[in-house]
């Protein structure tokens, strides 16, 4: 921890330690021994061991739900406690939490309102989210009724709703589909790209591998091993070259060659054809089924992710959109400008009729010019805010993006 710049540090544990105890005070289970962590802003953090490592217990004194009997531990800078940075992160339990009698929206709606949104935010962040986790079509249905894995996704948006700068996922992919997994790491990369700090918790390797940038191993609530997955990963004493597809011939003669070479024990020199990856083949089949069009009664495709979420940094392809200037789009936007242009015209014209009219009026009637001055200012004062209201409303139908 010495060399690491404290700035940069969202978690922080120096000898944090959990003892739990029994009835009688007595030391029951030493969850968490004696942890040093330090985990950086914009990382994914993948937090690994065996059952009962000591994993939750540490997710839980991060979030402030248990007290550490030892040691310090700073989040964000703060102590966990502090109510403060509550906001500032997002969280999925591994058990199911949710209240059953409370649809998929609600839920949403309720967690929404415990973080201070005001209704249209959550209404417009919960449907997002719903969308992005591949549930809008079960909006209105009590999550008492989901299945496990539709149980992680709305657990998932649960997490987001906040637009939170830490994220803590325990378990996020248990129970689900391969594409429900693919999603959820798609959604974690996303955050991580975003300048988001993730930590998860996972037994599913694979997973972990996939998205997590360095991870610690606990074991009996001590860190057994940790380091960048890329360096601990790396195979340093071996070489591996993929070509395309080599004939018997060429792979005798490449041996011949590498013998010549100073390579030794030739039988540990493998040649074989790499296999695919399982969840890029399985992905790949229900691509294909999908767009074949074959029905299915399962979970539906994921949404976009919602735009509060991306901040102001511009997706992939909306970069290659603005690179390309997007015909359609180009067109919508002419298109809505000619309208409003139109709508001023016509605004523009009503006032000049209105000016006429109370002109006219001077004439005949002879008030004083008082009076005419009053009038006239009432006239033009109502028709403003007439016309501003009806201009906006009218804009507002064309959702005409500046
Ligand atoms: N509330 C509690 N009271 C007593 N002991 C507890 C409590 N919570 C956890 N423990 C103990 O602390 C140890 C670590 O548990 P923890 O839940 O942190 O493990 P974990 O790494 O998350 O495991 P899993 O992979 O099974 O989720 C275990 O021995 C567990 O029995
Ligand atoms: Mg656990």
């Amino acid at each position: 921890m010495a060399d690491e710049n404290k700035e940069e540090l969202v978690v922080e544990a120096v000898g944090l330690t959990k003892i739990f105890k029994d009835f009688w005070n007595r030391p029951k289970a030493r969850a968490v021994n004696g942890l040093n962590l330090g985990i950086k802003k914009g990382e994914v953090f993948g937090l690994l061991g065996p059952n009962g490592s000591g994993k939750s217990t540490t997710i839980k004194m991060i979030l402030g739900l248990l007290y550490p009997t030892r040691g310090e531990l700073r989040v964000f800078g703060q102590d966990p406690q502090n109510v403060s940075i509550k906001s500032r992160i997002g969280y999925l339990p591994e058990e199911t939490y949710l209240y059953k009698y409370l649809t998929a929206f609600e839920t949403l709606d309720f967690y929404g309102a415990l973080f201070g949104l005001d209704a249209e935010q959550r209404k417009t962040r919960a449907s997002q989210l719903l969308e992005m986790v591949g549930l809008a079509h079960a909006v209105d249905r009590p999550v008492g009724e989901f299945s496990k894995g539709m149980a992680r996704r709305i657990g998932l948006a649960q997490a987001l709703v906040n637009d939170p700068d830490l994220v803590i996922l325990d378990e996020p992919t248990s129970g689900l589909d391969p594409i429900g997994c693919r999603e959820v790491k798609d959604v974690i990369r996303l955050l991580a790209s975003r300048g988001k700090t993730v930590i998860l918790c996972s037994h599913l390797l694979a997973d972990v591998q996939d998205v997590c940038q360095r991870v610690v191993v606990l074991y009996g609530g001590q860190i057994r091993a940790q380091g960048l997955l890329t360096d601990i990963l790396r195979q340093e004493d071996k070489t591996q070259i993929i070509t395309p597809r080599l004939s018997a011939e060429t792979v005798a003669e490449l041996k011949n060659f590498l013998s010549a070479h100073g390579v030794k024990d030739l039988d540990k020199v493998a040649v074989d054809n790499p296999g695919l990856d399982l969840e890029d083949y399985f992905l790949e089949v229900v691509r294909q089924a999908t767009e074949q069009k074959v029905s299915t009664a399962g979970a539906h495709a994921p949404g976009a992710m919602p735009e509060y979420l991306q901040g102001n940094v511009p997706t992939g392809q909306q970069l290659l959109q603005s690179l390309k200037g997007d015909a359609e789009e180009e067109k919508r936007k002419a298109e809505a400008a000619k309208a409003e242009a139109k709508l001023r015209a016509e605004m523009a014209a009503k006032e000049a009729e209105k000016l006429k009219a109370l002109e006219s009026l001077k004439g005949e009637d002879k008030p004083s010019e008082e009076e005419v001055k009053a009038a006239e200012k009432q006239a033009l004062d109502e028709k403003a805010a007439k016309d501003r209201e009806e201009l906006n409303k009218k804009l507002a139908g064309l959702n005409f993006k500046k």
